[in-house]
């Protein structure tokens, strides 16, 4: 417990100011957690509906069960609209969820701090401005903080404790005292642009934008792939579901407050979308359709083709040469003039493997190992494949009913490419000491309901493997948005877990 702030006193008074969408959540939250809770907005409107609002969730909750109804009592209890700002004169801390403009803010943080007391935290709920910017405009900045929710508040139980330069101390541990009573996970982070959810957000949805601009498979296809390796969301589903309002326009922001750094590089598709209203669910339309008179989604089936060709592996891989003889194929021992050859790239696309093994390029395709076979199956072709060739090789790998999902050559199919730019991110995170391991992961898992935290993912892959996949693309691309960072290189070369920071 801070000496100047006790998060767990009975007496905790709590003030948002902002009753909009974020506003309402982080009201509804301390209400719940027995905090005596006072809003307020400069829109009456707003405070009323906020209100109004706010007991029907409490209502809805006790009609689930979830809420007694003493408790639903009190809840509302502790929960009042004020519509004078001097209200919260008596607060401990205010937690703002206001428009994001750092003017605006910053005339409010100067306006209470001349109301409230000399030990009330004041913080931000900002996404984008940074904490230190908006805390320079007060003349006590060490008390200011930032302390980040994600929508639906209630539902993400976590929350981003960021201190600013000027931020005291006291501040870090008296936020997070605040988020464990209000019963959300908390981690912490320093003030950088995007903090450590909307940061470590960046690798995923941008590589796929640019697989898809380099016409290596649809969008369906890079969804389905995604979802097989453990994602919860293909990056379309997930852009159509934020809108792309929202999501090209954070990926302009995180990319421009970096000063162009090139591994959160926007993509074109994305903006001329954006631009042509095709915004995702909210307009009916976006990657996918919504329409009431959408087709429904259906993938391209393989055709059922005799396969009397013998399958020549690469490394003789026993899991694949295994899941061949079990789907009824033959295997060779050398590549011929007569065999289907299965190259395994890692980081490397099938032209360049075909090249370096010296193979036929029209009868070499290559296979996606990196995530489970028994879910989805990826196969990459070469642009001198043959049609049948591929078609064969289609047909032989859905045999068991798994959906087998043909694409242009790329290195490092889709999978491989996009989680190593996610894993490479959560290092640069992790080696900037924006954050510490751990909660990066935390952040991520939480936040973005990735299946696993990036350094988690690194070390289930194998932090040598990731190293491999981005100087692979590195070399094929000659771009610096794959160029790994010092901390995933360091790890891998040591052997090392990409959660250990120090080994001290
Ligand atoms: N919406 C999200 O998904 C999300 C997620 C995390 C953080 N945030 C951040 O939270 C903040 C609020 O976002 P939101 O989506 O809740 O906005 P919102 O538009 O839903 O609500 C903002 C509310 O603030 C009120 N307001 C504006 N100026 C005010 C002032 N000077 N004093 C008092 N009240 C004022 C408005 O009347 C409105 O009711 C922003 O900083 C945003 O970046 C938003």
């Amino acid at each position: 417990m801070s000496q100047r702030f006790d998060a767990t006193r009975p007496d905790l008074e709590l003030a948002v100011i902002g009753s909009g969408i974020m506003g309402r959540g982080i009201a509804q939250i301390s209400a719940l957690a027995g905090i005596k809770t006072l809003v307020f907005d400069t829109n009456q409107a707003a405070l009323k509906e906020a209100h109004e609002e706010l007991c029907s969730r409490f209502d809805s909750l006790a009609a689930k069960g979830k809420l007694s109804p003493d408790d639903t009592a009190k809840a509302k209890n502790n929960l009042r609209m004020v519509g004078d700002i001097e209200s919260v004169r008596t607060s401990h801390v205010v937690v703002e969820a206001i428009k994001e403009d750092l003017d605006i803010k910053r005339k409010l943080f100067a306006n209470l701090e001349a109301i409230v007391s000399d030990n009330c935290i004041l913080a931000s709920n900002t996404s984008s401005l940074s904490i230190t910017a908006i805390q320079a405009g007060l003349k006590k900045p060490g008390r200011f903080g930032g302390l980040h929710f994600f929508n639906p508040v209630p539902l993400m139980k976590i929350a981003e404790v960021i201190t600013g330069h000027l931020s005291e101390e006291w501040i870090a541990d008296g936020l997070t005292e605040l988020t464990n009573r209000l019963g959300h996970k908390s981690v912490r982070a320093k003030d950088f642009p995007g903090f450590i959810v909307n940061h470590a957000g960046r690798g995923y949805g941008t590589e796929a934008l640019r697989i898809l601009g380099e016409d290596i498979a649809p969008v369906q296809v890079i969804d389905d792939v995604l979802k097989a390796t453990g994602f919860r969301m293909g990056p379309f589903e997930l852009l159509d579901l934020i809108g792309l309002d929202i999501s090209h326009t954070v990926m302009e922001s995180i990319y421009n407050q970096f000063y162009q750094e090139p591994r959160f590089r926007p993509s074109a598709i994305a903006k001329i979308r954006m631009d042509g209203g095709l915004l995702g669910r909210k307009s009916g339309r976006g990657f996918y359709d919504y329409g009431k008179d959408a087709a429904p989604l259906s993938r391209e089936k393989s055709r059922d083709l005799k396969v009397d060709e013998s399958f020549w592996i690469e490394r003789s891989d026993k899991q694949v040469s295994l899941l061949i003889t079990k789907l009824g194929g033959k295997i060779a021992s050398r590549p011929d003039a007569e065999t289907i050859n299965v190259v395994l790239p890692i980081g490397k696309d099938t032209t360049s493997t075909v090249a370096q093994l010296q193979l036929n390029p029209e009868r070499t395709i290559a296979l996606d190992t990196i995530y489970s076979l028994e879910k989805h199956r990826t196969l990459m072709t070469n642009p001198a494949t043959n049609k049948l060739i591929t078609d064969k090789a289609q047909s032989l790998f859905s045999r068991d009913g798994i959906t087998t999902s043909i694409i242009n050559d790329s290195p490092g199919f889709i999978s491989q490419r996009v989680q190593a730019m996610v894993v490479n991110v959560g290092c640069d995170i992790a080696q900037q000491g924006i954050a510490e391991p751990t909660d990066i992961d935390t952040a991520v898992t939480l936040g973005l309901g990735y299946p696993k935290g990036p350094l988690a993912l690194g070390d289930s892959i194998g932090p040598g493997i990731v190293l491999k996949i981005l100087e692979e693309l590195y070399d094929f691309y000659g771009d610096p948005r794959y160029r790994p960072s010092p901390w995933l290189k360091r790890r891998a070369h040591l052997n090392m877990s990409l959660l250990i920071k120090h080994n001290r």
